[in-house]
């Protein structure tokens, strides 16, 4: 089976771009990052980019008329190159029809809520004030609404009444670098089936916690 071609967006830091890059490093998932765009020239994500030879480009929504036209091109590149998926890491924008027509169930989120909890900006701050007891992380397709698409994986985490929102995105953030690469590492295997709202998950059994709740030290 040829390797499958992954299209990275980021608008900043680029941590979750950076577990995908280390998921191929390690060999635990097969696929190759075609492109990185980025809609800020400032962006982290840049530097890790060039560090591991990732081609990019920044692409700047407002040198264009339309969002529409903004969206055309960025599909016209991802098209250009291949890519079989396109995964938003930290993308702070909503995605266009464009794009969305182009790559069918083919674009993925990561957002740092349990969603439908807490959608849009500032997640983890959300909660906090909200005074949630658990938050998380959720990785999902894209549609036009924001963070409304298909959910592939959650995963959960406490929160406590002494979190910040600064501590309580550190702890969620750890499991989006684990929950993240392992989504797209099974839509490279070709388990992912999508109906309607819902995402099934091929082979997958109640005893496959690792997915579902991942661990980690709070
Ligand atoms: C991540 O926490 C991601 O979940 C969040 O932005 C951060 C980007 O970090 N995304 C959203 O809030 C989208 N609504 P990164 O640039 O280090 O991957």
């Amino acid at each position: 089976m040829p390797k499958l071609k992954l299209g990275v967006l980021a608008s900043g830091r680029g941590s979750n771009f950076q577990s995908i890059i280390d998921a191929i490093d390690r060999k635990t998932l097969k696929a190759e990052i075609a492109l990185l765009i980025t809609d800020n020239p400032d962006a982290a994500a840049i530097q890790r980019a060039t560090k591991h030879h990732v081609e990019y480009l920044a692409i700047i929504p407002k040198e264009f008329n339309s969002r529409d036209a903004f969206y055309t091109k960025v599909a016209g590149e991802l098209q250009k190159r291949g890519v079989g998926l396109v995964l938003l890491a930290g993308f702070m924008r909503i995605v266009g029809r464009p794009l969305i027509d182009a790559f069918p169930h083919r674009i993925m989120n990561i957002h740092p809520a349990l969603l439908p909890a807490f959608p849009g900006l500032h997640g983890q701050k959300q909660a906090v004030e909200y005074g949630a007891k658990i938050s998380g992380c959720t990785v999902h397709f894209v549609d036009e609404g924001m963070d409304t698409g298909p959910v592939i994986i959650q995963a959960a985490v406490p929160v406590y009444h002494f979190d910040t929102e600064e501590t309580l995105s550190e702890r969620i953030l750890k499991l989006e670098h684990r929950i993240y690469p392992e989504a797209v590492r099974l839509f490279s295997e070709g388990r992912i089936e999508v109906e309607g709202r819902i995402v099934r998950i091929k082979e997958q059994s109640p005893s496959d916690q690792s997915v579902v709740n991942p661990r980690v030290r709070a």
